[in-house]
């Protein structure tokens, strides 16, 4: 299906860590489509992930970055321009995590600090790449700028925690950011909010399997997977889609529209 799209486009893409993760899954469509990129993950993580094996297929350099660091974040984008040569046309931010889902701390019952450490690492640290972008000059005009997000930040799932609340500042960042990058760079700024999906931050929510059962049935066209969002990503990182910003795109199969479906009626 590969058709060059992104030839000669230069990227940065965070939160690969093993197959079955979105950006993993972005990086082989981004390298198929001809982007050179970057690919970055907190020291952590890559300890305990394949990212080597990603960078290798890929013919991509590994930087690593705490996406929750200032310090990370500069040696990241520099390093990226410097070894890609030049500006930058696209990043993924593919970040999530919430030490109170991690530890099942009910909603009622939070762990502050932990919830203080959900929304650095999963909302704040967006605005945290693009501030240092910004601040670098690193992206070329008409570059695109995403993040991952999830419809809890809408609509109430009880077991997505306070991942919720860091979905909800995750989006309003993309309209904030997207305004000021916009007018001073002509950067557009988007959220995808994915289909539930198999994937390690993904089944670390309670109940996930019926979770996702539910969600496929109350999909008209069933859940997005992973390389259904990959394509979306390198679709929003195409110049097909240059006047898009400041939007939270719904990549659900239809999930967000739908009220009931026949599927969700039947009796076994
Ligand atoms: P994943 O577990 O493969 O990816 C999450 C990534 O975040 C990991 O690579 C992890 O190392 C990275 N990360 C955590 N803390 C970090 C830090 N301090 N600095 C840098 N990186 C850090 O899972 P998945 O599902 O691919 O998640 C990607 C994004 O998609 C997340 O934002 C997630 O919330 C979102 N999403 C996932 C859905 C799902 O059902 N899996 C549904 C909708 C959105």
């Amino acid at each position: 299906m590969a058709n060059d799209i992104l030839k000669g486009k230069r990227g940065i893409i965070f939160g690969a860590l093993d197959e079955h993760s979105i950006a993993w899954k972005v990086a082989e469509k981004a390298a198929e489509e001809g982007a050179i990129f970057t690919l970055t993950n907190a020291p952590i993580a890559m300890r305990m992930g394949k990212i080597n094996d990603l960078a290798a297929k890929c013919n991509a350099e590994i930087i690593p970055a705490d996406a929750t660091s200032l310090a990370d974040l500069d040696n990241l984008v520099q390093g990226s321009m410097d070894k890609l040569g030049g500006k930058l046309d696209f990043v993924l931010h593919s970040i999530g995590m919430s030490p109170n889902v991690r530890k099942s701390k009910p909603y009622t019952d939070l762990n502050y600090d932990f919830f203080q450490k959900t929304v650095d690492v999963s909302a704040l640290s967006f605005h945290k790449v693009m501030q240092t972008t910004m601040k670098l000059d690193a992206m070329n005009e008409w570059s695109s700028i995403l993040a991952l997000t999830y419809i809890a930040a809408q609509r109430t799932f009880p077991d997505y925690s306070d991942m919720a609340e860091a979905k909800s500042m995750l989006e309003s960042i993309a309209r904030s950011f997207g305004y000021h990058y916009g007018t001073a760079k002509n950067v557009r700024v988007n959220t995808i909010s994915q289909s539930p999906t198999r994937t390690t931050a993904g089944s670390g929510v309670k109940g996930f399997d019926d979770f996702i059962d539910f969600a496929d049935k109350m999909s008209p066209l069933g859940n997005a997977t992973a390389e259904d969002c990959a394509n979306y990503c390198i679709s929003m990182f195409s110049d097909y889609t240059r006047m898009v910003t400041m939007q939270n795109l719904m990549h659900d199969g239809g999930f967000s529209s739908t009220g009931i479906t026949a599927k969700m009626l039947e009796k076994d």
